[in-house]
Formats: structure tokens, sequence, C-alpha cells
């Protein structure tokens, strides 16, 4: 089987968008590749470094979520990033035949230099963040890597590495990784904006039902539906784009009800609610077992240190033999 890695940084909380827009991909990943899913908490370090007090809670948290939601130890390798390090090793290859302008001009570190203005970013390890990424990925010579858009990116820096790698050292030893973008379905935030833990518009995957029930109480629909005998436009209303990523069978016929003005606003967010209820309860249900055995999760993630720590420590071999140190 083909191999695959993805990871995620352990900032918070896992929310809807996270389910949507990977987890629920990673899940079915796992039938047809060999998987390495990585706590990336060296990655979440290089933003978080003044307060990094919650990275271990994190990253424990956050396993816990994957498992929840059906990543399964006994198909994937789950493991976390700074118990390998090996990582740093081929970090530091990577980085010194990285020419520094492809960092500088990387639209990602522009963009969040100018978004995360709370933090202080100017940091020489916050422009290699891409560099760690392309040691994570080829670290386990993976070819395909499952991620959003907006990591393209970082996968075309890694591209690029690849072949200044391959090239000085006579041997196309690593893998050109291709992104794996699957069409995911477009989970907006509960306000309209992206779903991010910091406009907090978020669900998340642990929310407790009435929790649940209020935010969807509060969401925007419709604005041309004053009156419930208004005909609604459900192209215009998010709750209806919940209705079609959470319950597609029901999708057609809320469409109709809600431009026929047979429902209204607050029922069909209530229905929205319970739907996302017993979608999100067994997840918290499960999510609370799981923490509550802390020996296990740690006995699952020493295992997948191990399987990711022998491929790694074999990659290294090579690069070193390589370049002749
Ligand atoms: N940069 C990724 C993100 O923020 C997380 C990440 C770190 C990652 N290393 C990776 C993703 C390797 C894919 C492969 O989402
Ligand atoms: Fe949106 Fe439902 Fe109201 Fe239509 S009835 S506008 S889909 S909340």
């Amino acid at each position: 089987m083909k191999r695959i890695l993805s990871g995620m940084r352990p900032t918070g909380k896992l929310h809807l968008g996270h389910l949507v827009g990977a987890l629920d991909n990673w899940i079915k990943l796992q039938e047809e590749y060999s998987c390495f899913f990585m706590v990336a908490d060296w990655h979440a370090l290089m933003s978080e470094y003044e307060d990094p007090a919650g990275l271990k809670t994190n990253s424990l948290e956050m396993v816990a979520d994957w498992l929840a939601c059906g990543i399964d130890p006994k198909k994937s390798v789950i493991f976390i990033q700074s118990q390998i390090k090996e990582h740093l090793e081929l970090y530091i290859v990577f980085s010194v035949i990285t020419p520094l302008g492809l960092l500088e001009r990387c639209p990602t570190y522009k963009e969040q230099l100018r978004e995360l203005k709370n933090r202080e970013l100017h940091t020489y390890g916050f422009l290699g963040y891409p560099v760690l990424q392309a040691a994570d990925i080829l670290l386990y010579r993976a070819e395909t890597v499952p991620v959003g858009e907006d990591q393209l990116p970082h996968l075309e820096l890694t591209r690029q590495i690849v072949r200044k790698f391959n090239n000085l050292y006579k041997e196309d030893y690593f893998p050109e990784p291709k992104a794996l973008l699957t069409r995911f379905q477009r989970l907006l935030g509960l306000d309209g904006r992206k779903m991010s833990k910091s406009y907090n518009n978020y669900i998340s995957l642990s929310e407790e039902p009435e929790s649940i029930r209020k935010k969807i109480g509060n969401m925007f629909t419709d604005p041309a539906r004053v009156r419930v005998s208004d005909p609604g436009h459900p192209e215009k209303c998010n709750v209806h784009n919940y209705y079609a990523v959470f319950a597609p069978e029901k999708k057609a016929g809320v469409d109709e009800l809600c431009r026929k003005a047979k429902v209204g606003c607050t029922d069909c967010k209530r229905q929205l609610a319970e739907i996302l209820v017993s979608h999100l309860s067994p997840i918290r249900e499960k999510r609370t077992e799981l923490l509550a055995d802390k020996d296990r999760l740690h006995s699952i993630l020493d295992e997948g240190a191990k399987k990711a720590r022998e491929i790694a420590e074999d990659t290294m071999a090579q690069v070193r033999k390589r370049i002749g140190l």
C-alpha cells in the first residue's frame, strides 16, 4: 500500500470544520493506504511558544478526538512529531539547501504574519515552518499528502526541496509527494465566515447538546424571511448548507419547505440541531471514555512512535550516506 502522511497542529479542540475538512477523509483513506497521522507539536510551538502550557494536553485531546471519530490505531500509525528526533535531523538537512527567497515569498507565511497580529512571528523558526513540514513528509517517504487547499504552497515547496536534494546528491532518493485534495464539502462557520477558533464561530466535536442547540439557534438565516409566511431562499442560508453536509438525504425536502414557506427558520434550526446532537454524541462519549484511560492513549502513541521511528531511522541512515556524513 502506498504511504500517506498528514498532520494537525494541537492548538485546541477540534471542531466540525476539522471533521468535514480532514478527518472524514482520513478515515476513508485508512482503507486504501498505509496512513501516518502526526500530531505536529513542533509546528504548534512555532506560533504558541510564548504560552506553550497547553500543548501537551491539547495533543492528547486531539488524539482522543481522532480516535473517537474513527481513526483506527490498528490500521494507521498515530504519533507525536516531537517524539521522533529524526524530524529535526532531516529538517536541518533540508534547511541548508532551501533558498531563503522561497520561504520569504511563501504566501502562507506572509498571510500568517498579517493575520496573527497578537503573536510575534518574526522568528527564524517560523520562517522555516514549511521546511519542517517537508521533513515530516519525506522522513516517511510519503508519496501522498491529504491536505486542504491552504497547504498547497507547502507541498510545492516540499517538491522543490526534493528536487534540489535529489539533484545535489545524485540519486533520486526521495519521491516528489503529491497533495491529495478531496473536493471537500464546504462548511462555513456559524457566522458565515471560515470556521475557526479565533472567530469563535465553531461547534467543537465535544460540544454539549445544550450548547449545540444554542449555537445553531443563533445562526443567521435568509435575511429576506422576515415572517414565517415569506418564502425563503435556501441557497442564501448557511443553515441549509449544514443540512447538505450532515443530512444530505433531507436537503431536498428542506429546500422545498423553505421555498414554499412551509417551515419556519426556528423549526428548521431546531431539527438541524438535533441532527448534529445525534451526530456528535457518540463522538463526545467515546472521547470522554478515551480520555479517562490515559494509559491506553499513551500506549497507542508509544506503539505509533515505535513504528514511525523505525522508518525515520532508516531514512536518516540513507540520507547521511548520500551526503557522506
Ligand atoms: N501545516 C499543517 C497545518 O497547519 C500541519 C502539518 C504539519 C502537516 N506537518 C505536516 C500537514 C505534514 C501535512 C503533512 O495544517
Ligand atoms: Fe434557512 Fe431553514 Fe430558514 Fe430556509 S427555513 S431560510 S433553510 S433556516
